[in-house]
């Protein structure tokens, strides 16, 4: 049967942006391992320069000229307009092309849901696809419906009557209305039309979403039996069968050594992954309330992520003084090596999809202090439902950095958070051994692909 999959080729379209090109290289090694042949079509926009790692593997960029500074200036989110707009034709084109040229049968498109413009054009060449969600399946849900509640004024709430933010989404227990993944990049409009792009036009064979049936089981049954009529495979945490170097930065391994000389448990983790940004008095709050927490912590400062300023340039002399004793900083880490390390105790994060899953992965706790988007779900759920986490919410102030940071790295709560992490640690761990649901889901998918 391997062999039969063998000839068969996979074409997949990431988002260009980090959080959504690792897990879908770590899909595609996952189906290469399965007997696939795999070819990446990629955007010269953020371009994944793979590693020797990947020589099995073809890589194709598509034209698109969109200045890089668009981002910046647009936004995420119109940014994806753009690019789905001006990607429309050059992926045809390059499909076409691959048809003519490939020995081998293609099996399918696996497209990022965001990428939507690669699913019209796989239905040009009758050719099967599949949406690739790189958020978790709950984010998924909320995205699916978005629309109706919308209209049906369930989600007008979110503009209208700010006070009612705290309520409950009915049908979304525990969410919200202000978890809801809404963007801070952009109204509410747009993202009704990019959500309108991804969710009304599907014609998808399937669904495969980076997330395990132990985190959210209630979530994917819905999905499964309530909102999709196509087949949804939960295939995550995908880092935990594919490791492999997808970063687009280059990481800075001394922390590594640092780290090396800490207690285990003692520090504490802070990133906020690829996109989130921080104002600098939001800085100089984390840096005061951690001096007062008197823990060791590594903190990730990406270029460009203060608005105004290059790096730490425009931070005073006061934030060296209050990180000099305790804290290391770096541009970007070897984050799930960083996590997987004893000394490591807690998370300081935005809660990016990928980060809960690498953090849960490796049985580490975590303050949650979402940004934007899908992540306002993630850190929802690690707080009341896996109970692994800690919100911090409203104004970002050194008394609540300091409490949470203390709440988490010293007291029993944080030890008793510790410990559940470390069990769902376990069970994923278990969901990727032979006959695990990870597993099988894999296995079910590959199946699947098998009839297409
Ligand atoms: C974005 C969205 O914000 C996120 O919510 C969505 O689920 C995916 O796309 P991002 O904000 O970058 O992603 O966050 P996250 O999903 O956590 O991904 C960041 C990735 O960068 C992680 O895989 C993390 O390991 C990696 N990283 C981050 C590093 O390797 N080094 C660092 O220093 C920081």
């Amino acid at each position: 049967m391997e062999e039969k999959l063998a000839r068969r080729r996979v074409v997949l379209v990431p988002v260009p942006a980090q959080g959504h090109i690792s897990p879908m290289m770590q899909l595609a090694k996952t189906l290469h391992s399965k007997g696939s042949s795999i070819t990446v079509v990629q955007t010269k926009f953020n371009y994944f320069n793979p590693s020797d790692d990947f020589t099995d593997f073809q890589f194709i960029t598509i034209p698109e000229s969109i200045p890089e500074s668009d981002f910046k200036n647009l936004g995420p989110i119109q940014f994806l307009f753009k690019l789905n707009k001006e990607c429309q034709v050059s992926f045809k084109d390059c499909l076409g092309q691959l048809l003519l040229q490939q020995s081998n049968e293609i099996s399918c498109v696996i497209y990022d849901e965001f990428m939507y413009f690669a699913e019209s054009a796989a239905k040009e060449f009758k050719l099967p696809s599949v949406i690739f969600s790189t958020t978790s399946a709950t984010a998924f849900a909320c995205r699916s419906v978005f629309d109706k509640l919308y209209t049906n004024d369930v989600l007008a709430l979110l503009k209208e009557h700010k006070g009612q933010q705290e309520e409950l989404v009915p049908e979304f227990y525990p969410l919200r209305y202000k978890d809801f993944p809404v963007s801070r990049f952009a109204s509410l409009e747009s993202i009704m039309e990019v959500y309108r792009n991804t969710v009304d036009k599907r014609t998808a064979s399937s669904v495969i979403i980076n997330t395990a049936s132990c985190l959210e089981s209630s979530s994917l049954s819905f999905l499964q039996q309530q909102q999709l009529q196509i087949p949804v495979y939960s295939i995550g945490p995908l880092h935990m069968v594919a490791s492999t170097p997808t970063s687009l930065l280059e990481e800075n391994k001394s922390c590594i050594e640092w780290l090396n000389k800490q207690r285990a448990n003692s520090v504490i983790y802070i990133s906020l992954g690829s996109i989130a940004l921080m104002e600098i008095n939001e800085i100089m709050e984390v840096a005061s309330g951690l001096a007062a927490s008197n823990q060791h912590f590594l903190w990730v400062i990406r270029p460009g992520s203060i608005p105004g300023s290059e790096w730490t340039e425009t931070l005073s002399e006061e934030f060296s003084k209050m990180v000099s004793d305790r804290g290391y900083i770096v541009k970007w880490a070897p984050q799930k090596e960083v996590l997987a390390h004893p000394a490591v105790g807690g998370f300081w994060s935005h809660c990016g999809w990928n980060s809960t899953l690498e953090s849960i992965s490796e049985g580490v706790p975590m303050i949650c202090r979402p940004f934007s988007g899908d992540q306002k779900v993630n850190a929802r759920y690690l707080e009341c439902v896996w109970k692994t986490g800690i919100q911090v919410e409203g104004a970002l102030d050194r008394g609540a950095v300091e409490r949470a940071v203390k709440r988490l790295m010293v007291d029993e709560e944080g030890e008793e958070m510790r410990k559940r992490a470390i069990s769902l640690k376990e069970e994923l761990r278990a969901s990727v051994r032979s006959g695990g649901s990870l597993h099988n889901s894999l296995e079910e998918f590959v199946d699947f692909m098998r009839t297409l």
